[in-house]
């Protein structure tokens, strides 16, 4: 019974209240399963938030049973009714609604039976009304808080209380989109059971603390959007259960420790629009089961060579726009059959492109704009209308593509044609285009049967990629 919003739990909490109430053989009046101290707590915690005009008359009074309060679950623990969830703010038409200036009761604490804790959009006027969470009694909390959560509550300022290092019970804590700041607390990294820890969207400052790397249950850590500085600790190559490391958009610096290979798991790295420098670490081949990796805007400089990319084979989004990067692109990010988006942008990327990139079964979006590419660009036409501005190639000053493609629905945007190319222009290339919608169905059930024609057959190839692409 965490939650009874659905009609199936309330029928079990009546159901549930039922068989209690029968088991005291009192009348439904008298009997109110719930310890007098915890109701009275439950009701001044809940008056702190929402207001003193509030005091639970409309209701029966029995907050667990008949008619629960809205975002409060209970749970029956030796005979007796306790609250495990309070939801505070505007998730469903009748939740409970904080005041404007709403202030936490110790009475909270009291609740010995409290798993889960959650504010929305509570405290939004960071002028008038800033506020800080309460820094004593979390402990009172630790043999039961579960899951705390702070979400989109820029009134809410100050610092993490070190007292939520005391709640070791804590699985998942997500403080994401409130007003607050300072160093993150170095004793979260004694929460060992979390799985989550999501601190985005805040004005944290400071060092990410090393001792988060003790963190080995963590599934989801997200520190994004703050403005961290300092590198990032080698302690992190023990979050060996980690899915999701989400970094971005803060200050951090220096290389990418080598103890991140160790996340084996790991599906998400996103360290996009930090300082990070160092080039681009041969340690990230370990990242076997990577999904997407976003390194862009960022200093990292190096080269593409460095990386065996065919060893990164799950990966669906790749984006290393803005790095700084030399050297050519190598033919092995061809491998990456999976791959969805690439984006190579704005680096000082040089040589010919490999065909082989626009042979990929499911890419949608190719951005290599921003470069010093050279030669021809030798991808089967019909790329090009299908990609649309989908295919970035602007701002290569020497690249060119072939004259052949003549009709102004499938060139390159943003490259010139090849003047060499002039004199070895086909006149049956010509009238192809001519009548060339490549995009409509009667065209590509026609080409069926012409399979050995260049642009046809890449439309089949196509046609079997986004098939084949469901399925890998
Ligand atoms: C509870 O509030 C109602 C109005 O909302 C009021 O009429 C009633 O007297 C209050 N009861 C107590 C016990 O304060
Ligand atoms: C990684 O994922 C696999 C498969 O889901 C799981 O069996 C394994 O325990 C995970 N490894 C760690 C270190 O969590
Ligand atoms: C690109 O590399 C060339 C040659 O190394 C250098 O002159 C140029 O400044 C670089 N451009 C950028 C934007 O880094
Ligand atoms: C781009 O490459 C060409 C030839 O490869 C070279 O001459 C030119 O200096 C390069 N431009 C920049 C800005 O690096």
């Amino acid at each position: 019974m965490k939650s009874f919003i659905s009609i199936k739990n309330v029928i079990f909490s009546v159901f549930i209240f039922c068989l209690v109430a029968r088991s005291y053989g009192d009348s439904d009046d008298d009997v109110v399963p719930m310890e007098k101290t915890e109701k009275e707590a439950l009701y001044s915690a809940v008056q702190g938030f929402v207001g003193t005009w509030w005091n639970g008359s409309g209701l029966y009074p029995d907050p667990c049973g008949w008619t629960p309060i809205q975002g409060v679950s209970c749970d029956v623990f030796d005979g007796l009714w306790y609250v495990t969830a309070i939801n505070v703010g505007p998730v469903q038409d009748n939740s409970l609604v904080c005041a404007t200036n709403l202030e936490f009761r110790s009475q909270l604490f009291e609740l010995k039976h409290l798993k889960t804790l959650s504010f929305f959009n509570c405290f939004v006027s960071p002028r008038r009304h800033p506020t800080a969470i309460p820094f004593n009694n979390w402990e009172k909390l630790a043999g039961s808080l579960e899951s705390l959560e702070f979400r989109s509550n820029p009134g809410l300022i100050g610092r993490v209380p070190t007292g939520f290092g005391s709640l070791g019970k804590l699985q998942s804590l997500v403080l994401i989109e409130n007003g607050l700041s300072g160093e993150l607390p170095a004793n979260i990294g004694n929460l060992i059971n979390l799985k989550r820890l999501v601190l985005a969207g805040n004005g944290f400052t400071g060092r990410i603390p090393h001792s988060f790397g003790s963190l080995s249950s963590l599934l989801i850590f997200d520190l994004s959007r703050n403005t961290l500085s300092g590198t990032l600790p080698a302690s992190l190559g023990g979050l060996t259960s980690l899915l999701k490391l989400d970094l971005s958009n803060n200050q951090l610096e220096g290389m990418l420790p080598s103890e991140i290979s160790h996340l084996k798991n790991l599906t998400l790295l996103d360290l996009r629009n930090n300082k990070l420098a160092g080039g681009l670490t041969k340690s990230l081949q370990g990242l076997v089961s990577l999904e997407e990796l976003v390194l862009s805007d960022n200093h990292i400089g190096g080269v593409l060579m460095s990386i065996e990319w065919q060893n990164l084979y799950n990966l669906v989004i790749l984006d290393l726009s803005n790095i700084g990067l030399k050297g050519e692109i190598p033919e092995s990010i061809s491998k990456l059959k999976r791959l969805r988006f690439l984006g190579l942008s704005d680096n000082n990327l040089t040589g010919k492109l490999s065909a082989k990139l626009a042979t990929l079964p499911c890419l949608g979006a190719l951005y290599l704009n921003g470069n010093n590419l050279t030669g021809e660009l030798k991808f089967a036409e019909g790329f090009y209308g299908r990609m649309g501005r989908r295919f970035g190639a602007w701002n290569n000053p020497h690249l060119c593509y072939p004259v052949g493609l003549k009709s102004d629905s499938v060139v390159p945007h943003g490259v010139k044609p090849c003047r060499q190319e002039v004199t070895l222009l086909e006149p049956h290339a010509r009238t192809k285009l001519a009548d060339g919608n490549w995009n409509q169905n009667s065209h590509f059930v026609a080409s069926l049967g012409f399979a050995s024609n260049a642009i046809d057959g890449f439309w089949w190839v196509s046609a079997v990629g986004i098939w084949i692409c469901a399925f890998l």
